[in-house]
């Protein structure tokens, strides 16, 4: 294989059969379609070459900066093929959540800003978030921006239309599998996948897997997050199904493990979905006939080394964490202290807690209660494994955007002894909605 350019090396990834001995599926042949192997490391590098290619010539000649919402793959993807083409290329997110990939874009010359949005991924009808306003901005600009535009581009889905899908169909044979499982960030990749997998037979089973509630897999959505924008369209799917981090990791172990493929916690949900969803399918399965499922490895898992740790640090031979919100149950979760925003601001007036921001300090920087102090949620796990932070009589109010993650850790302190630690109720998000006062620094 000899190539003038890198980006030739784009897709033709390998087609790669699971061990029926270790997915324990009788009937059904499991193929993971390997985009890990494209040369920027995933599925994206189909998508971000496809999106950039024919607005390259004379970028450079109108000063043009390449620009990407994406805290992951695509901005990897694009930070390449922008250095490559001599154009500076600047990721804007709301949050680079995963430590190794924010280096590595650093590495690769990018600029980074980050916006205090909400959710991982791009949610357009949510007219307030500071992602949306930028990308609005983006799109009026008509300035020296090359946006190319991932949760709208067409030339996102058509990447995977023209090339993954009919390459997984070549694979078989010229046939489309009987069920094809990917997991849901864009919606670029299984948008177009599903396309020319049912112009081929329109039989095909398509099934969209998301994150589970408030759960975090970096480079997909959750299920709270799965709107009909962008390019996502319910009617690609014949389901929508979730995956919890866990089974993920899970699922990841399976394959770098078992199967000797280095596949990220995408390529983890997409596993543990694929076979999950297809168990109960294939034991109603009897005869001779074999049928054929693919589920798309997206990534590999080296980025992924920090969030694993941090989840289940037992896998890197470190002791479980003592204080973790891992180790909460349900349970003690739904035990813990809620405050309404107006009580809480009678509590805070009259007995002062400590108000602590656990958001992104972007986010905190922008609008915030006054005179609460900002500790970001990576910071605070940290800080509450040596133990309480802070004595048993200092009342504590915790604040996130929607008092979820503040509700987790308030739990979790009651748990380590805390008298009196409440959470917010609806995070920062009520506090604004219901008109209480805000600061900006
Ligand atoms: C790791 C990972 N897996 C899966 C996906 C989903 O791909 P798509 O955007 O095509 O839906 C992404 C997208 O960024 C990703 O980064």
């Amino acid at each position: 294989m000899r190539y003038d350019s890198i980006t030739e090396a784009i897709g033709n990834t390998p087609l790669v059969r699971i061990d029926p001995a270790v997915h324990g599926l009788r009937h059904i042949d499991l193929y993971a379609k390997l985009e890990m192997l494209n040369p920027f490391g995933s599925v994206k590098d189909r998508a971000a070459w496809n999106m950039a290619r024919a607005a390259l010539p004379g970028a450079g000649e109108r000063g043009e900066t390449v620009v990407e919402l994406s805290s992951g793959n695509t901005a990897k993807a694009l930070a390449v093929i922008a250095g490559m083409h001599g154009l500076p290329f600047k990721s804007v997110t709301n949050r680079m959540r995963i430590a190794e990939v924010k280096d590595l874009l650093l590495l690769l010359g990018a600029e980074i800003e980050e916006l205090p949005g909400r959710s991982e991924c791009l949610d357009p009808t949510d007219t307030e978030d500071p992602l949306t306003l930028f990308h609005q901005r983006l799109n009026e600009s008509g300035g020296a921006h090359l946006h190319t535009d991932q949760y709208f581009n067409a030339l996102n889905t058509e990447a995977h239309a023209t090339g993954t899908g009919p390459e997984i169909v070549a694979d078989l044979d010229g046939r489309a599998p009987d069920w094809f499982l990917a997991c849901v960030g864009t919606a670029g990749s299984s948008t177009g996948v599903a396309r020319a997998l049912r112009a081929h037979d329109p039989a095909v089973r398509v099934i969209g897997l998301v994150g589970e509630k408030s759960d975090f897999i970096p480079g997909i959505r959750n299920i709270d997050e799965v709107h009909e924008v962008g390019l996502f369209d319910p009617a690609t799917y014949d389901t929508i199904e979730s995956v919890g981090a866990d089974d993920a990791i899970d699922g990841m172990l399976t394959l770098v493990r078992r199967c000797g493929i280095l596949a990220g916690p995408t390529g983890g949900a997409a596993y543990h979905g694929a076979v999950r969803h297809l168990q109960s399918l294939d034991a109603e399965l009897t005869g001779p006939v074999r049928r054929t499922a693919v589920f798309i490895v997206c990534d590999r898992v080296e980025s992924y080394l920090g969030y694993v740790k941090q989840r289940r640090p037992e896998l890197m031979r470190r002791p479980p964490a003592r204080n973790s919100v891992a180790a909460l149950s349900d349970a003690e979760v739904r035990a813990a202290q809620v405050i309404e925003v107006a009580d809480a601001r009678k509590w805070i007036a009259a007995e002062r807690p400590l108000v602590i921001d656990l958001r992104s300090s972007f986010a905190y920087a922008a609008l915030h209660i006054d005179g609460s102090v900002n500790i970001v949620d990576e910071l605070f796990d940290e800080l509450v494994r040596g133990g309480l932070p802070f004595g048993k009589r200092q009342p504590v109010l915790l604040a996130c955007p929607v008092g979820e993650q503040s509700a987790r850790y308030a739990a979790l302190l009651t748990r380590m002894g805390h008298p009196d630690v409440r959470s917010l109720a609806g995070g920062i998000i009520a506090w604004r909605d219901a008109g209480a006062p805000l600061v900006r620094d």
